[in-house]
């Protein structure tokens, strides 16, 4: 009994200090770099209480070159679907064929995200390394956080020491909706990703300075990762990239399973003051069909997952496959995995994909490693499997004393 109640103690007071470090982070914020608050100010658990987190919206001023598209707000469904057909068939030049040029996007944008530490530790200061996690397209953070006690990434990570930053990339989650078209595009994503990373470096955002901030992507939110290291190699000190392989054919029969849908009137309760050229993954079998494998998962984990898709943009699909470029001069260590059963990016079975990947977009990268999970599906961290990927992404990092 008393030992047990010596552990409980303890833990109490080792979270009161972690959450008196988030609570000055979030209460006396520092005039001079608004990026260093959270709005509005929130502490809460991760999922499996194993991390204590921050949680609002920081602003991000960013430059961005974006595309100007001559594309407007598509008036109907059937406009939408006519769009969705057109980029998709074999000879498809509507993208090509809407580009007017190029664009400078220059704003201040509010991101939803999630600051969290280690509920162990009795202090902020005694955690070294920081992952930022950026979702995929149709989800918004919570993909890091699904569910107890097996599919957070957040909670499997904390447990292993590592702070974690997860955001809803601008146009999801809880983050602002701007122009849909032309500036929610994946060049814009890229530069809030940069902008993150700096703040956690140098302190700006967050309780302190982290040296080493290792990046995850999944799936587009990967895209954007791939296109973030590409242009900024020396950013992130490591990357695990899931969800993710070296061909994009793939997407065209996942694109049609998606069944892009206007989102305000697939879900008017939660999206309806948003305009046509936001979009969602409508019905259960439209989130199954290309994001999970039965029986690899929980149905009640499925459901989470179903609740919490968001939108996104005309503007980001017109720019996926454009901001996909190698990064050869990248040359941290870098971690790939997906789901044997990925239809997005190995058309349903994975094979050796995430090592073409790893091959392809990051020929520089030391010390590294490509792995695929069986029996999972491309959403990774819902299926059952999840455990498994976690302990090889944190195994990866451990190894690299990362
Ligand atoms: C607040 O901003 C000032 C001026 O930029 C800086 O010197 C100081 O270190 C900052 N304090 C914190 C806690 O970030
Ligand atoms: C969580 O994972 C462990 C081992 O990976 C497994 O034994 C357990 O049944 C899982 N729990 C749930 C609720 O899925
Ligand atoms: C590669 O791994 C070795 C040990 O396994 C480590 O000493 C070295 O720092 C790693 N290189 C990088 C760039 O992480």
């Amino acid at each position: 009994m008393k030992p047990l109640l010596c552990v409980v103690v303890f833990f109490a007071l080792a979270l009161a200090d972690i959450s008196s470090d988030l609570n000055n982070l979030i209460r006396s914020p520092n005039a001079s770099s608004p990026s260093a608050y959270f709005i509005p100010e929130q502490i809460i658990f991760s999922r499996g209480r194993h991390a204590v987190c921050a949680s609002g919206k920081i602003q991000v001023p960013i430059t961005a070159q974006n595309i100007r598209f001559t594309t407007q707000v598509p008036p109907s469904q059937f406009a939408v679907t006519a769009i969705v057909q057109e980029i998709l068939q074999y000879d498809a030049s509507l993208i090509q064929k809407s580009i007017a040029g190029t664009q400078i996007v220059q704003g201040t944008y509010g991101i939803f995200a999630k600051l969290c530490y280690p509920a162990q530790f009795a202090s902020a200061a005694q955690v070294k390394s920081i992952q930022i996690l950026t979702h995929g397209s149709g989800l918004e953070k919570s993909y890091w956080d699904i569910a107890s006690p097996n599919n957070s990434y957040v909670d499997a990570a904390a447990k292993a020491g590592y702070a974690t930053l997860a955001y809803d990339r601008l146009g999801a989650g809880q983050s602002d909706r701007p122009d849909p078209i032309n500036v929610i595009q994946s060049a814009v994503q890229v530069e809030i990703l940069e902008a993150l990373i700096q703040g956690v470096r140098t302190g700006t955002l967050g309780i302190q300075k982290f040296n080493t901030v290792i990046c995850a992507g999944h799936s587009y939110g990967q895209i954007i990762q791939t296109g973030h290291d590409a242009k900024y190699p020396a950013s992130c000190s490591a990357v695990l990239a899931t969800g993710i392989s070296d061909t994009t054919q793939y997407l065209v029969p996942e694109t049609f399973a998606l069944n892009p849908t206007i989102a305000s009137q697939a879900d008017p309760a939660r999206f309806g003051s948003l305009n046509n050229a936001f979009l969602i993954n409508p019905t259960p079998v439209s989130v199954h069909l290309p994001f999970f494998r039965y029986p690899y998962f929980d149905p009640a984990v499925f459901q989470k997952v179903f609740d919490t898709r968001s939108t996104y943009t005309i503007g980001e699909i017109f720019t996926a496959i454009a901001i996909l470029s190698p990064a050869p001069a990248f040359t941290g260590p870098v971690a790939v995995i997906n789901g044997q059963f990925d239809i997005p990016f190995c058309g349903g079975d994975c094979a050796q994909r995430p090592s073409a990947y790893r091959a392809t977009f990051y020929p520089a990268a030391v010390n590294s490693t490509a792995q695929v999970i069986p029996n999972t599906g491309h959403v990774i961290n819902g299926h059952i499997t999840a455990p498994q990927a976690f302990s090889q992404l944190l195994e990866f990092l451990k190894k690299n004393n990362l």
